[in-house]
């Protein structure tokens, strides 16, 4: 921390007009020990971010205020409905949900309100540990099975964004820190929930593409699917006009279910304008990920979306990701392709290998399935 704030102080001091530094200080820097920004944030009389944290301004993505056109939501119990009428009249729904937005709400899903809570409040009670008590769960590479840390990739990230997070991989093997105590019992019972939730979505989403229920789940192994957990905290910002939560990025799994406490942050990109999401109480925000895109031969596209932060409150989302078992290297459905048309250019690599690359990739405003393209892999 301490080194940390040298560096920020040397760095804001610097009179203007010194001349270049000495050849020596143009070489990397050795990796900072960095804060998270949760104690950053409760630095006494903090009233400015550092110059890390200040992003310049990003005319394309002007936020829009909040949208007219409420984002879709399913009703899960008549997705799982045994009348077959209202089933098929919730798939129509649930693809065109997945076609105009990538996004969509959840309701009714039976997951219990205090499950969703218990999980949130013992992310909470994790960030709240010591400094020294949450880099016990550091992790040196990104495919770590628990992984704490702050912003999204430091070693890459030229600036810094507002958030520390914790993620765990759930499925198939189970992980959990050790401390908070009551952690590993609640995320437990409450990934299993989720990947319930999820595989009926999943399959809902395969009939709406016109392929049997089970398609994606056989193509994606979804019996072995890795499931990882990412809390996010996001805590006040003094300026965060200048700051960032998360860069845009699409998510690399078929399906995210997110939960959140009740603060707004989630922002996504809707006929090229950002949307600020406001959930409904007890919903699964869900959305399409690189995954399915590649899946649906591009009938359903991965949506951007990104966390912007605010001066009062702390927000704590909950990420849920679900990929294709580690192994798999997804295709196109062939069903899903036109008369004589050839499939989109997608990489045929194994899922691990792409959560690998996207997460110690920097986030730049696209999709990871872009520059995987054009990699030409
Ligand atoms: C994510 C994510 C958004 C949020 O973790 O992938 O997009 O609202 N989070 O925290
Ligand atoms: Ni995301």
């Amino acid at each position: 921390y301490d080194v940390y704030l040298a560096h920020v102080y040397l760095a804001t001091t610097a009179p203007t007009g010194s001349p270049p530094s000495p050849p020596s200080l143009t070489h990397p820097p050795p990796p900072r020990k960095l804060t998270s920004v949760k104690a950053l944030s409760e630095s006494p009389g903090l009233s400015s971010i550092p110059s890390i944290y200040t992003f310049p301004k990003q005319p394309n993505h002007e936020p829009v205020s909040d949208t007219k056109e409420p984002i879709p939501t399913i009703d899960f119990s008549l997705l799982i409905s045994s009348n077959p009428d209202e089933r098929s009249k919730t798939i129509r729904e649930l693809g065109k949900a997945c076609r105009d937005w990538g996004f969509f709400m959840v309701t009714n899903h039976g997951v219990p309100e205090r499950m969703m809570k218990a999980m949130i409040e013992v992310c909470r009670e994790f960030f709240e540990l010591t400094e020294e008590e949450k880099g016990e769960c550091e992790g040196k590479h990104v495919l770590d099975p628990i992984r704490y840390g702050t912003s999204f990739n430091p070693s890459v990230d030229k600036i810094l964004y507002w958030r520390d997070y914790l993620k765990i991989f759930q499925h198939p093997a189970f992980h959990s820190p050790s401390n908070p105590p009551s952690f590993s019992e609640i995320a437990l019972e409450y990934s299993k929930r989720t990947r319930g939730v999820m595989k009926e979505i999943v399959r809902g989403i395969s009939e709406s593409l016109g392929l049997e229920d089970k398609y994606i789940e056989k193509a994606s192994r979804l019996e072995n699917c890795l499931q990882i957990m990412v809390a996010n905290l996001y805590p006040p910002c003094p300026q965060p006009e200048l700051a960032m939560g998360l860069a845009a990025h699409t998510d690399h799994g078929l399906l995210t279910l997110l939960i959140q406490n009740d603060t707004v942050g989630l922002q996504v990109l809707h006929k090229d304008k950002w949307v600020n999401i406001h959930p409904i109480p007890n919903s699964f925000l869900v959305n399409i990920g690189d995954h399915i895109e590649i899946l649906s031969n591009g009938k359903y596209k991965s949506v951007l979306h990104r966390a912007v932060v605010n001066d009062r409150d702390v927000r704590i989302s909950i990420a849920l990701a679900h990929g294709p078992a580690a192994d798999v290297a997804v295709n196109p459905a062939p069903m899903l392709l036109e008369d004589g048309q050839n499939p989109l250019a997608y990489p045929a690599i194994k899922y691990k290998e792409y959560v690998e690359l996207q997460q110690s990739s920097k986030l730049d405003g696209k999709s990871y399935l872009e520059h995987i393209r054009n990699r030409g892999i």
